[in-house]
Protein backbone atom coordinates (compact mmCIF):
# COMPACT_ATOMS: atom_id res chain seq x y z
CA UNK A 1 0.00 0.00 0.00
CA UNK A 2 1.36 3.64 -0.67
CA UNK A 3 0.18 6.17 1.61
CA UNK A 4 0.98 9.39 -0.02
CA UNK A 5 0.08 12.93 2.66
CA UNK A 6 1.15 16.25 0.32
CA UNK A 7 2.12 19.23 2.49
CA UNK A 8 -0.04 20.94 0.22
CA UNK A 9 -3.35 18.60 -0.12
CA UNK A 10 -4.47 20.48 -3.40
CA UNK A 11 -1.65 18.19 -4.98
CA UNK A 12 -4.04 15.13 -4.19
CA UNK A 13 -6.43 15.67 -6.67
CA UNK A 14 -3.71 16.27 -9.76
CA UNK A 15 -1.76 13.31 -8.55
CA UNK A 16 -5.00 11.08 -8.89
CA UNK A 17 -5.67 12.50 -12.06
CA UNK A 18 -2.46 12.52 -13.90
CA UNK A 19 -2.81 8.25 -12.88
CA UNK A 20 -6.30 8.22 -15.06
CA UNK A 21 -4.91 10.20 -17.78
CA UNK A 22 -1.84 8.28 -17.80
CA UNK A 23 -4.24 5.06 -17.77
CA UNK A 24 -6.48 6.51 -21.04
CA UNK A 25 -3.37 7.43 -22.64
CA UNK A 26 -2.23 3.91 -22.60
CA UNK A 27 -5.79 2.18 -22.54
CA UNK A 28 -8.12 4.14 -23.99
CA UNK A 29 -11.40 2.16 -23.52
CA UNK A 30 -10.47 1.94 -19.79
CA UNK A 31 -13.03 0.65 -17.34
CA UNK A 32 -12.99 3.30 -14.51
CA UNK A 33 -14.69 2.59 -11.02
CA UNK A 34 -16.19 6.13 -9.39
CA UNK A 35 -16.95 7.06 -6.22
CA UNK A 36 -19.56 9.27 -4.90
CA UNK A 37 -19.60 11.08 -1.59
CA UNK A 38 -17.42 14.60 -0.86
CA UNK A 39 -13.69 13.01 -1.28
CA UNK A 40 -13.07 12.51 -4.62
CA UNK A 41 -14.99 16.09 -5.99
CA UNK A 42 -11.94 17.45 -6.38
CA UNK A 43 -9.99 14.85 -8.45
CA UNK A 44 -13.86 14.90 -10.78
CA UNK A 45 -13.02 18.82 -10.58
CA UNK A 46 -9.75 18.45 -11.93
CA UNK A 47 -10.79 15.69 -14.97
CA UNK A 48 -13.18 17.81 -15.82
CA UNK A 49 -10.75 21.02 -16.06
CA UNK A 50 -8.28 18.63 -18.08
CA UNK A 51 -10.99 17.67 -20.29
CA UNK A 52 -12.16 21.01 -21.33
CA UNK A 53 -8.21 22.28 -21.67
CA UNK A 54 -8.57 18.50 -24.59
CA UNK A 55 -5.69 17.45 -22.22
CA UNK A 56 -7.85 13.86 -22.03
CA UNK A 57 -10.89 12.33 -23.35
CA UNK A 58 -13.41 9.85 -21.97
CA UNK A 59 -15.28 8.83 -25.16
CA UNK A 60 -13.94 5.15 -24.99
CA UNK A 61 -13.80 4.89 -21.36
CA UNK A 62 -16.58 2.83 -19.66
CA UNK A 63 -17.33 3.40 -15.70
CA UNK A 64 -18.81 1.82 -13.34
CA UNK A 65 -20.05 3.30 -9.82
CA UNK A 66 -19.69 1.63 -6.19
CA UNK A 67 -23.46 1.49 -4.72
CA UNK A 68 -26.92 2.93 -5.24
CA UNK A 69 -29.33 3.86 -2.72
CA UNK A 70 -32.41 1.49 -2.90
CA UNK A 71 -35.83 3.16 -3.29
CA UNK A 72 -34.71 6.11 -4.13
CA UNK A 73 -36.96 7.50 -7.10
CA UNK A 74 -34.43 7.47 -10.57
CA UNK A 75 -34.97 11.52 -10.65
CA UNK A 76 -33.84 11.95 -7.20
CA UNK A 77 -30.68 14.37 -6.85
CA UNK A 78 -29.17 11.94 -4.19
CA UNK A 79 -29.88 8.91 -6.30
CA UNK A 80 -25.87 8.21 -6.56
CA UNK A 81 -26.88 7.71 -10.44
CA UNK A 82 -27.65 11.19 -10.62
CA UNK A 83 -24.99 12.37 -8.12
CA UNK A 84 -22.45 11.00 -10.42
CA UNK A 85 -23.51 12.25 -13.46
CA UNK A 86 -24.09 16.20 -11.66
CA UNK A 87 -20.60 15.82 -10.13
CA UNK A 88 -18.40 14.55 -13.16
CA UNK A 89 -19.50 12.49 -15.87
CA UNK A 90 -22.17 15.11 -17.49
CA UNK A 91 -19.11 17.71 -18.07
CA UNK A 92 -16.53 14.87 -19.82
CA UNK A 93 -17.47 13.10 -23.03
CA UNK A 94 -17.98 9.91 -22.19
CA UNK A 95 -20.57 8.08 -24.56
CA UNK A 96 -24.14 7.71 -22.83
CA UNK A 97 -24.46 4.25 -22.14
CA UNK A 98 -20.77 3.80 -20.85
CA UNK A 99 -21.85 4.70 -17.05
CA UNK A 100 -23.17 1.95 -15.11
CA UNK A 101 -24.73 1.87 -11.61
CA UNK A 102 -26.69 -0.75 -9.71
CA UNK A 103 -30.52 -0.13 -9.79
CA UNK A 104 -31.51 1.01 -6.41
CA UNK A 105 -35.21 0.54 -8.06
CA UNK A 106 -34.98 -2.92 -9.87
CA UNK A 107 -38.14 -5.35 -8.86
CA UNK A 108 -35.68 -8.49 -8.01
CA UNK A 109 -32.94 -6.92 -6.38
CA UNK A 110 -31.19 -9.76 -6.37
CA UNK A 111 -30.93 -10.81 -9.76
CA UNK A 112 -30.02 -7.39 -10.33
CA UNK A 113 -26.84 -7.50 -8.32
CA UNK A 114 -25.68 -10.55 -10.16
CA UNK A 115 -26.55 -8.83 -13.00
CA UNK A 116 -24.53 -6.03 -11.99
CA UNK A 117 -21.29 -8.36 -11.28
CA UNK A 118 -21.72 -9.49 -14.59
CA UNK A 119 -21.91 -6.54 -16.39
CA UNK A 120 -18.61 -5.64 -15.01
CA UNK A 121 -16.89 -8.96 -15.92
CA UNK A 122 -17.92 -8.74 -19.38
CA UNK A 123 -16.66 -5.24 -19.18
CA UNK A 124 -12.94 -7.01 -18.89
CA UNK A 125 -13.20 -6.10 -14.74
CA UNK A 126 -12.43 -2.45 -13.59
CA UNK A 127 -8.77 -0.89 -14.10
CA UNK A 128 -8.83 1.91 -11.49
CA UNK A 129 -11.14 1.99 -8.42
CA UNK A 130 -11.46 5.16 -6.84
CA UNK A 131 -12.85 5.15 -2.79
CA UNK A 132 -13.60 7.13 -0.45
CA UNK A 133 -13.90 5.98 3.32
CA UNK A 134 -16.07 6.02 5.77
CA UNK A 135 -16.08 7.39 9.11
CA UNK A 136 -16.87 3.67 10.50
CA UNK A 137 -14.16 2.26 7.86
CA UNK A 138 -16.42 1.44 5.28
CA UNK A 139 -15.92 1.40 1.59
CA UNK A 140 -18.32 2.02 -1.06
CA UNK A 141 -21.54 0.92 1.60
CA UNK A 142 -19.66 -2.20 3.19
CA UNK A 143 -20.76 -1.62 6.83
CA UNK A 144 -18.81 -2.83 9.33
CA UNK A 145 -19.26 -6.77 9.76
CA UNK A 146 -19.34 -7.13 6.05
CA UNK A 147 -17.75 -10.14 4.67
CA UNK A 148 -14.34 -9.67 3.41
CA UNK A 149 -15.15 -11.72 0.28
CA UNK A 150 -18.59 -9.94 -0.25
CA UNK A 151 -19.75 -9.30 -4.01
CA UNK A 152 -22.46 -6.92 -4.98
CA UNK A 153 -25.71 -7.23 -2.67
CA UNK A 154 -28.39 -5.44 -0.65
CA UNK A 155 -26.93 -3.88 2.67
CA UNK A 156 -28.59 -2.12 5.72
CA UNK A 157 -26.92 1.56 6.35
CA UNK A 158 -25.59 1.64 9.98
CA UNK A 159 -27.22 4.94 12.24
CA UNK A 160 -23.56 6.27 11.73
CA UNK A 161 -23.37 6.41 7.96
CA UNK A 162 -26.98 7.62 7.82
CA UNK A 163 -25.64 10.51 10.27
CA UNK A 164 -22.55 11.31 7.93
CA UNK A 165 -25.04 11.39 4.88
CA UNK A 166 -27.98 12.96 6.28
CA UNK A 167 -26.26 16.66 5.19
CA UNK A 168 -27.05 15.66 1.55
CA UNK A 169 -30.74 15.25 2.51
CA UNK A 170 -31.45 18.74 3.80
CA UNK A 171 -29.93 17.06 7.50
CA UNK A 172 -33.12 15.20 7.65
CA UNK A 173 -32.27 11.92 8.83
CA UNK A 174 -35.54 10.00 8.36
CA UNK A 175 -35.15 10.61 4.44
CA UNK A 176 -31.84 8.73 4.54
CA UNK A 177 -32.35 5.54 3.15
CA UNK A 178 -32.32 2.21 5.33
CA UNK A 179 -30.88 0.22 2.52
CA UNK A 180 -28.82 0.22 -0.58
CA UNK A 181 -26.85 -2.08 -2.87
CA UNK A 182 -22.80 -2.04 -3.34
CA UNK A 183 -20.16 -3.67 -4.63
CA UNK A 184 -18.74 -5.94 -2.41
CA UNK A 185 -15.26 -6.30 -0.80
CA UNK A 186 -14.37 -8.89 -3.18
CA UNK A 187 -15.36 -6.96 -5.86
CA UNK A 188 -13.33 -4.38 -5.43
CA UNK A 189 -10.13 -6.20 -4.73
CA UNK A 190 -10.72 -7.47 -8.27
CA UNK A 191 -9.89 -4.01 -9.47
CA UNK A 192 -6.05 -3.70 -11.03
CA UNK A 193 -5.89 -0.71 -9.02
CA UNK A 194 -7.66 1.37 -5.91
CA UNK A 195 -6.78 4.89 -5.10
CA UNK A 196 -8.33 5.94 -2.09
CA UNK A 197 -8.83 9.58 -0.66
CA UNK A 198 -9.75 10.75 2.74
CA UNK A 199 -9.59 13.88 4.49
CA UNK A 200 -10.33 15.97 7.43
CA UNK A 201 -9.79 14.53 10.91
CA UNK A 202 -12.83 12.70 11.08
CA UNK A 203 -11.64 10.20 8.78
CA UNK A 204 -8.25 9.72 11.39
CA UNK A 205 -9.63 6.84 12.95
CA UNK A 206 -10.50 4.75 9.72
CA UNK A 207 -7.43 5.66 8.23
CA UNK A 208 -5.43 4.25 11.10
CA UNK A 209 -7.12 1.11 11.13
CA UNK A 210 -6.64 1.21 6.96
CA UNK A 211 -3.28 1.78 7.31
CA UNK A 212 -1.64 0.75 10.21
CA UNK A 213 -4.28 -1.71 11.80
CA UNK A 214 -5.38 -5.31 11.90
CA UNK A 215 -7.27 -6.05 8.83
CA UNK A 216 -10.62 -7.03 10.18
CA UNK A 217 -13.99 -7.03 8.76
CA UNK A 218 -14.89 -4.10 11.51
CA UNK A 219 -13.12 -2.02 9.46
CA UNK A 220 -13.86 -2.95 6.06
CA UNK A 221 -11.47 -0.76 4.33
CA UNK A 222 -8.61 -2.86 6.03
CA UNK A 223 -9.16 -5.29 3.17
CA UNK A 224 -7.22 -3.07 0.96
CA UNK A 225 -3.88 -4.32 2.81
CA UNK A 226 -4.22 -7.14 1.11
CA UNK A 227 -4.27 -5.31 -2.19
CA UNK A 228 -1.16 -5.70 -4.47
CA UNK A 229 -1.81 -1.84 -6.28
CA UNK A 230 -3.74 0.28 -3.54
CA UNK A 231 -2.80 4.17 -3.28
CA UNK A 232 -4.02 6.28 -0.39
CA UNK A 233 -4.18 9.91 -0.65
CA UNK A 234 -4.52 11.91 2.52
CA UNK A 235 -4.51 15.50 4.19
CA UNK A 236 -2.77 15.92 7.00
CA UNK A 237 -6.25 15.54 9.25
CA UNK A 238 -7.03 12.29 7.86
CA UNK A 239 -3.61 11.55 8.36
CA UNK A 240 -3.43 12.64 11.70
CA UNK A 241 -3.34 9.06 13.73
CA UNK A 242 -0.44 7.44 11.29
CA UNK A 243 2.81 6.42 13.31
CA UNK A 244 5.02 6.42 10.59
CA UNK A 245 3.73 8.85 8.79
CA UNK A 246 7.95 10.59 8.37
CA UNK A 247 8.25 7.42 6.48
CA UNK A 248 5.93 7.64 3.98
CA UNK A 249 6.43 11.35 3.47
CA UNK A 250 9.79 10.58 2.90
CA UNK A 251 9.24 7.65 0.89
CA UNK A 252 6.74 9.22 -1.57
CA UNK A 253 9.79 12.32 -1.19
CA UNK A 254 12.44 10.63 -2.85
CA UNK A 255 10.25 8.05 -5.21
CA UNK A 256 11.70 8.12 -8.84
CA UNK A 257 8.90 10.33 -10.63
CA UNK A 258 8.31 7.40 -13.63
CA UNK A 259 7.13 5.46 -11.28
CA UNK A 260 3.89 7.29 -11.33
CA UNK A 261 1.31 5.68 -8.36
C1 LIG B 1 -20.62 7.17 1.40
C2 LIG B 1 -20.37 6.35 0.11
C3 LIG B 1 -18.94 5.93 0.00
C4 LIG B 1 -18.06 7.10 0.39
C5 LIG B 1 -18.21 7.36 1.87
C6 LIG B 1 -17.45 8.58 2.35
O1 LIG B 1 -21.56 6.63 2.25
N1 LIG B 1 -21.21 5.22 -0.06
O2 LIG B 1 -18.67 5.51 -1.33
O3 LIG B 1 -16.73 6.81 0.13
O4 LIG B 1 -19.54 7.37 2.28
O5 LIG B 1 -18.08 9.76 1.95
P1 LIG B 1 -17.36 11.15 1.92
O6 LIG B 1 -16.33 11.06 0.87
O7 LIG B 1 -18.44 12.13 1.59
O8 LIG B 1 -16.79 11.38 3.27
Amino acid sequence: MEVIVPKDSTQIAPIAADAICELLERKPDAVLGLATGSSPLPLYAELIRRYKAGEVSFARARAFTLDEYVGLASDHPQAYSNVIRTEFTAHVDFADDAVHSPDGLASDLRQSCAGYEAKIAEAGGVDLQILGVGTDGHIAFNEPGSSLASRTRIKTLTPQTRLDNARFFDGDLDQVPQHCITQGLGTIMEARHVVLFASGEGKAQAVWNLVEGPVSAMWPATILQHHPHATVLLDEGAASKLENLDYYRDTYETKPEWQGI
